[in-house]
């Protein structure tokens, strides 16, 4: 039985500690609770009978820990995975994993140098019609991939940005792109492949925040694909869609439903005996925008430590999407087409 616990015990923090805390991972139990704000941690750890914590360094000091989740703020994702490392325990941190290439780098060493595996939570790649959508691709259905598309439509009211003095700061969270996005744009890299440049435009059109709550980006891809990237949280009066199309030479796929669990499209030239029944079989109807998928991830994980096997998105998975989103931002600012693969000039992402 492995022992996780929790660093950060707000909104997110209700999924983790109710999969954990109700015994709905098997092979993983909730072990404790911290939050800076000690009452917060006190309600969770009441909640699930686990201790708690005002200061992650006292709870490892003295708890049996194998997993410790980092569930803060982003911006202070990095400076807290690398405190946690020194204790050579597993990580798992919440997307997005960083706001800087320069932090993920600085994470990634510190988990290596002290022999942590560092898990990234991009929970919705393990949707159950997203795997079905990426067994499709790896078994080459679409043959040449044509045009990758990622829609995300929700809706975040000024109430949900003034909750706490973090959301929507360039310091410490960014806007939908870095925010809210993050998750989609992780999936459309991982269909369509390694991304040659970016070209985006965003505005702020009804959150009063520093960051956009509104971006469209088009997108090239190494393979010679196309892509279009849109991303709003100003959809009124309610959450429409989260989204990918893959288009390739020989099918199309377009996974729907407001968090990526609808299998809408499913077609392909050379049609094989489930496809007719892919629509119904591969969709699922989620409680809220967060999906599933946590339940799926966290069975990931045990299973990646338990019988040693491969980690779906570690460190440098995850850094991908933050080379993308920085390089978004980058285009945002500067007018210009992007490079990726490429050292940030300028970027106010994770700046003070
Ligand atoms: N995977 C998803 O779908 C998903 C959904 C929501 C949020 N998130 C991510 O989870 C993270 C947290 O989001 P949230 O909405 O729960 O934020 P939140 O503000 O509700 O919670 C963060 C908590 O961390 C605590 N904290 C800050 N510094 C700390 C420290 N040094 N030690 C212990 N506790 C500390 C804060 O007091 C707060 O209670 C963000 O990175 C966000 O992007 C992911």
């Amino acid at each position: 039985m492995l022992n996780i616990a929790l660093v950060g015990c707000g909104r997110i923090a209700k999924r983790h500690s109710e999969l954990l805390g109700l015994n709905q991972i098997k092979g993983a139990r909730l072990a404790a609770v911290c939050d800076t704000i000690q009452e917060k941690a006190f309600n969770i750890g009441k909640n699930f009978n686990v201790p708690a914590y005002g200061d992650m360094d006292e709870m490892m000091k003295k708890e049996k820990v194998d997993i410790v989740v980092v569930l803060t703020p982003s911006g202070v994702h990095a400076k807290n995975v690398i405190n946690l490392a020194k204790y050579g325990k597993d990580i798992i941190v919440e997307k997005p994993m960083a706001l800087t290439i320069d932090n993920a780098d600085s994470m990634i060493a510190a988990c290596d140098k002290n022999k942590c595996r560092l898990f990234i939570i991009k929970q919705n790649r393990f949707n159950v019609p997203v795997v079905k959508l990426r067994k499709a691709l790896e078994a080459g259905r679409f043959g040449k991939l044509v045009l990758g598309t990622v829609r995300v439509r929700w809706t975040r009211h000024q109430a949900y940005y003034d909750q706490d003095n973090w959301r929507g700061t360039w310091a410490m969270d960014g806007g939908v792109l870095s925010n809210q996005a993050s998750h989609h744009l992780d999936l459309l890299e991982w269909m369509m492949g390694d991304i040659e440049s970016v070209f985006a435009k965003a505005t702020t059109a009804l959150a009063e925040i520093e960051a956009e709550d509104t971006a469209v980006a088009t997108v090239k891809f190494k393979n010679g694909a196309l892509g279009i990237i849109e991303a709003t949280t100003a959809t009124r009066p309610t959450d429409l869609e989260g989204s990918i199309s893959v288009l390739g030479e020989q099918g199309s796929v377009v996974v729907g439903g407001v968090a990526v669990n609808k299998i809408k499209t499913w077609i392909f030239e050379n049609e094989e005996q489930d496809d007719e029944e892919v629509l119904e079989k591969y969709s699922v109807n989620p409680p809220n925008v967060y999906g599933f998928g946590h339940q799926a991830y966290y069975e990931h994980v045990v299973k990646c430590i338990v019988d040693g096997g491969p980690n779906l998105v570690d460190g440098l998975e995850g850094r991908k999407s933050i080379e993308l989103i920085s390089a978004i931002y980058e285009s945002i600012e500067t007018g210009k087409e992007i490079a990726l693969r490429f050292l940030p000039k300028k970027c106010k992402l994770g700046q003070a």
